[in-house]
């Protein structure tokens, strides 16, 4: 009887043993202490034993039922904790981690500046205009008195495709678009990307930003140029600033200048931030052609216009201080954020 005994609880050890879950110990409970069980149908054999045999018996069965019952309990404490365990390793979440942080996004220095210009030209009475990247020749040379073998056009190293269309080299293609669009007088800025074949270095790249504007209406004059221009430089740098022009050559204004700014850092004095010429060359100029004004059925003898172009991303680089403006177009989410709270 002892070796039944044995076996029994060597057989209840092991299939414990086997169990992973806690659901699955509720059919080893109903095989070996159930109804139907190993130990009930024991006790139901003590009948055909003698008195003595059977006290002892049954007190031995009593035993081995209340051990049995304290293993699958300690069993079913031992596996909960297990399984939370388990539970712990799969779905943590470190709780150290800003969850808005990824989420929120930041404007880029280029669209920062750009949308500065765009609201300091509107509040000067400016429509802001758009106009496509890929060009036809009339409008980024023709239209603008740059005819087909005018030198002008090797100045720009251009991307054609095979149709004859091309890559805009400059913004300037929007003063004619927005002739075409608007009777004089008129006050329009354009902005927007440009490619040109260029190398890449510090302060070249092939797609840049430009920002053109062009005023049209009676009596306009080179003083008008320098007004606009210059409120529009003491808001971007939020100082008052000096101008000067020098004499610039675009095919597309005459007379055609160059606008330079006093430097802001040493005040004219030369530092290594203007190269130690006390002035920083900002953009190209000019009173508007009367060949363009005609191509873009304006009459040059009613009306006069002056117009300018300038590169976005340098004006980013002069204002936050970039060197380089290949971090610009870069792509780089942590170079942009820095710029965010400027
Ligand atoms: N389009 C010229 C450039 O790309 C800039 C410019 C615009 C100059 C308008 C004069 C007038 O360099």
């Amino acid at each position: 009887m002892e070796k039944v005994f044995q076996a029994l609880e060597q057989e209840f050890q092991k299939v414990l043993e086997t169990i992973q879950q806690i659901r699955d110990l509720d059919s080893v409970k109903t095989s070996f202490l159930g109804k139907k069980g190993k130990l009930t149908s024991m006790m139901k054999q003590l009948k055909d034993l003698s008195n003595e045999e059977r006290a002892e018996v049954g007190k031995k069965i009593n035993r081995l039922k209340t051990a049995f019952q304290e293993k699958l309990d300690s069993k079913r404490v031992t596996l909960k904790k297990s399984e939370f365990n388990k539970r712990m390793e799969k779905e943590w979440i470190d709780i150290t981690i800003d969850p808005m942080a990824e989420e929120t996004g930041s404007m880029h220095p280029i669209s920062i500046m750009q949308q500065r210009l765009e609201d300091i030209f509107v509040a000067m009475g400016f429509e802001v205009l758009d106009g496509p990247h890929i060009e036809t020749e009339f409008y980024n040379f023709e239209a603008l008195n740059i005819p087909e073998h005018h030198p002008a056009r090797d100045m720009h190293d251009t991307f054609y495709f095979e149709d004859g269309h091309l890559l805009r080299t400059q913004t300037s293609p929007i003063q004619i678009r927005g002739m075409e669009k608007l009777d004089p007088p008129f006050r329009i800025v354009g902005p927007g990307k440009v490619f040109r074949c260029e190398r890449t270095d510090a302060s070249h790249d092939s797609v840049f930003h430009q920002f053109e504007g062009m005023m049209v209406d009676k009596n306009i004059s080179v003083a008008n140029l320098i007004y606009f221009l210059k409120t529009m430089l003491g808001e971007v740098f939020e100082s008052e600033v000096e101008v000067r022009l020098r004499p610039g050559y675009f095919p597309f204004v005459e007379p055609g200048f160059e606008l330079d700014m006093r430097c802001l850092l040493c005040a004219g004095e030369g530092c290594k931030f203007c190269k130690q010429v006390g002035w920083i060359e900002l953009l190209g100029c000019g009173m508007v052609h009367p060949n363009v004004l005609r191509a873009g059925n304006v009459d040059p003898e009613k009306y006069s216009g002056f117009a300018f172009g300038m590169g976005i991303d340098r004006l980013a680089m002069l204002k936050y201080d970039i060197s380089d403006i290949r971090p610009l177009h870069g792509g780089n989410l942590n170079f942009a954020r820095v710029f965010s709270i400027k």
